[in-house]
Formats: structure tokens, C-alpha cells, sequence
């Protein structure tokens, strides 16, 4: 359980209170193009209106270091949360984020009512945790919430660095849910737990392999870091994507497995292609049967049978990273079939942000887990045993 104060511990009528969110949305064609983090931010919003809060909304969006770039303003997002929350957001357009139209807009602010600041990342500072933005940020509120699970992987002035200028710093009902959900499924879960792990990379998951095999019963491991541990163990993996540095460590990981009596499961075929596009010639082949010019871009028809028989009785499953390429069609079975196992089980099944959370959502699975992370970054160090920073800076209890 998180032993932080959240916006229940509190009494916010008539005080001015600055909620850090993680408003960080694509923005296609000026329209934000996934919901899930902002719909993720109602609740806390919603809290502090009906207490009669003055709410002051801040996010980074992007990586505009330091710069005004128009196109990561979070005036689209003023809009879509005027929307959902049926009421106006006043939209702070200021460059320099706590600049005239802030301090005005907050200034004339009526309890219930909600301002958005503009982009945190317009002060180059932000990021740099310093410690001038911190206090500006922290002179316009009376109590800071953080709910920006997205971004808890950060120490950066408008997570981190205003707490020290804030005494009342809780946490909103975002983080306090992801930090449940995600804590209790790797503290205390109900077994067996099984973890599915994918993505391009080895070097990204590398400390979340080490930290999942002292807690699961099963690890199933898909996607191009697969091709590390088979090129490992002296397949031919032909062109597939290959960290040869990271091959030693690979061969570590598959001894702690035995060692610890954990399963851990590598793909027994694969579909594979001469080229990394959706329209293209593919087959199936048997593990060590790829040949040299061809490379893995999905896990085969005998894996995909034998992960979703290794997923039938877990009781939790912790998912990170898709099993292939799966933004193109022909090579996107592998994480469709997770995901639909996943869907059809009677476990608790949590899907970490990013990519396996893009997908859960784009196959139409959203409803059917337990869990949809919305941190990339964050729930991965969480899932590393990490202690996140933007959660550790709030108050205890
Ligand atoms: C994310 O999308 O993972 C968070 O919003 C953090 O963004 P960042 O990786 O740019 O810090």
C-alpha cells in the first residue's frame, strides 16, 4: 500500500491547488489522438472541483527544451478537458509558463473553477529540477497535488523541485491507483504469476528481467529482445535485431531462471521477412531455422500456442512490451494473441505503459484488463524496484 497523503487527507475549499498531471498526449493534425492520460486525470480534477478547490493544472508535453514550440502547447488539451469535464478551463498562453496570464488567471480563480498552465517544458529549467521555476510554479498554489504517474521517473521542477517551496504536497487518485496496482501485483500476488516481456531491446528491460525473476513463477519473453537470448544459447537469428553486448548477460538471466526454479520461455518459431515493412513476403520458421538475409518480426503460430497456454492459469500477469511489430498488420498476431489470452483469463492482468498499452488499446482489449498503466518510463522503473521520485517527493502519512 502507498504510504503517501493523498487529496483524501486534505481539505482543499477555497485554497488554490496546482496538480501536476501528465497531460504528455499525441497530437496529430492539432488533435489529441489517445484519451487515456487525460481521461486518467479526471478523477483528481473532479475531486478537488466538487471540494470547492482552486485548481491549477500544469503537464509537460513533448521534449520542447526549453523552447516555446507551438506545437506542444497544452491549448489542445485546455479544450478536450473543458469537454469532458463539462466546464470551462481557462488556458494560461504564456511562453514562460507562470507569466502575466497565469498569475491573473489564477488571481481571479472562484473555488471549483480550473486553470491550465502552458507546456512546463517552455522553461528550460524544468527538466534541470531548478530551483527559480520550482518557486514560481509553487508561488501561485497553496497545496500541490501530484498525479502525474506518467512523468514519476522524473525529478524535474514541477514534480519534484516544488515540494520543497509547498508544505501540503499529496498525491491525487492516479498515482495513488497505479502505485496499488502495480505495488501490489509484484508484492503480494496471487500465483502463479507470470510476467510476458517484449520490446526491441534487451538493455531496456534488463533490471526488470533481474527484479521479476526473485517474484514470478513464469517469465515468457517475445518481441526483438527475444533474438539476444536465442543468439545466446547459438541460434541463428539471421538479420533479427541483436545486442551481442548484452548476450552474456542474456545467458546470466536464463542460470538465475534455473536457479530460482522460475520458467522462463523463448519463442520456438518465429514469422520472419526479408524487410521491415508490412507489405512484404513472410514465412514461419522454427527457432535456429532463420536464415541469413531474413530477420524475426513476430513470434510463430507454436509460440503463440504455447505463451497462451504457459498465461491459461496464471493468477497475475504483469505485460511489458509487444511480442513483434505489431503497428503492422502481418506482424502483429503474436501481441494480438496475448493480449486476447489475457482478455479471457481469470487473473489479475496488468499491462504496463508505452507500446503494450498502445496495443492492448488499438486491439480493442482495453476493457478486458485489470490494469491499463499510464507510465511508460514509470512503470517500468517501478516494475525495476526503483523508488520513483515525482511519488517519494509527496508527504508521508
Ligand atoms: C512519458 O511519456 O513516458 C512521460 O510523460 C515522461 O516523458 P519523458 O520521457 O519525455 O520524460
Amino acid at each position: 500500500m502507498l504510504n503517501k497523503k493523498s487529496i483524501d487527507d486534505i481539505q482543499v475549499k477555497g485554497k488554490k491547488v496546482l496538480v501536476r498531471c501528465d497531460f504528455n498526449v499525441p497530437i496529430v493534425d492539432g488533435e489529441i489522438s489517445d484519451l487515456n492520460r487525460i481521461y486518467g486525470a479526471l478523477p483528481t480534477i473532479k475531486k478537488l472541483v466538487a471540494n470547492g478547490g482552486k485548481v491549477i493544472l500544469c503537464s509537460h508535453m513533448g521534449k520542447p527544451k526549453g523552447e516555446a514550440k507551438p506545437e506542444l502547447s497544452l491549448a489542445p488539451v485546455a479544450i478536450q478537458l473543458a469537454k469532458l469535464l463539462g466546464q470551462e478551463v481557462v488556458f494560461a498562453a504564456d511562453d514562460n509558463v507562470v507569466g502575466e496570464n497565469a498569475r491573473k488567471a489564477v488571481e481571479e480563480l472562484q473555488e471549483g473553477e480550473i486553470v491550465l498552465l502552458e507546456n512546463t517544458r517552455y522553461r528550460i529549467e524544468e527538466t534541470k529540477n531548478g530551483e527559480v521555476f520550482s518557486k514560481e510554479l509553487a508561488s501561485l498554489a497553496d497545496i500541490f497535488v501530484n498525479d502525474a504517474f506518467g512523468t514519476a521517473h522524473r525529478a524535474h521542477s514541477s514534480n519534484v523541485g516544488i515540494t520543497k517551496f509547498i508544505d501540503t504536497c499529496v498525491v491525487g487518485y492516479l498515482v495513488q491507483k497505479e502505485i496499488n496496482f502495480l505495488g501490489n501485483a509484484v508484492a503480494a500476488p496471487e500465483r502463479p504469476f507470470v510476467a510476458i516481456l517484449g520490446g526491441a531491446k534487451v538493455s531496456d528491460k534488463i533490471n526488470v528481467i533481474d527484479n521479476l525473476l526473485d517474484k514470478v513463477d513464469t517469465i515468457i519473453i517475445g518481441g526483438g529482445m527475444a533474438y539476444t537470448f536465442l543468439k545466446a544459447l547459438k541460434n541463428d537469428v539471421g538479420m533479427s535485431l541483436l545486442e551481442e553486448d548484452k548476450m552474456d548477460y542474456a545467458l546470466e538471466m536464463i542460470d538465475k531462471a534455473m536457479e530460482k526454479d522460475v520458467k522462463f520461455l523463448l519463442p520456438i518459431d518465429h514469422i520472419v521477412a526479408q524487410e521491415f515493412k508490412n507489405d512484404t513476403p513472410f514465412k514461419v520458421v522454427p527457432r535456429g531455422g532463420i536464415e541469413s538475409d531474413w530477420e524475426g518480426l513476430d513470434i510463430g503460430p507454436a509460440t503463440r500456442e504455447r505463451y497462451t497456454n504457459a498465461i491459461a492459469n496464471a493468477k497475475t500477469v504483469v505485460w511489458n512490451g509487444p511480442m513483434g511489430v505489431f503497428e503492422m498488420e502481418n506482424f502483429a498476431n503474436g501481441t494480438k494473441a496475448i493480449a486476447d489470452a489475457l482478455a479471457n483469463i481469470d487473473a489479475t492482468t496488468i499491462i504496463g505503459g508505452g507500446d503494450s498499452a498502445a496495443a492492448v488499446n488499438q486491439m480493442g482489449y482495453g476493457d478486458k484488463m485489470t490494469h491499463i498503466s499510464t507510465g511508460g518510463g514509470a512503470s517500468l522503473e517501478f516494475l525495476e524496484g526503483k523508488e520513483l521520485p515525482g511519488v517519494a517527493a509527496a508527504n508521508d502519512k
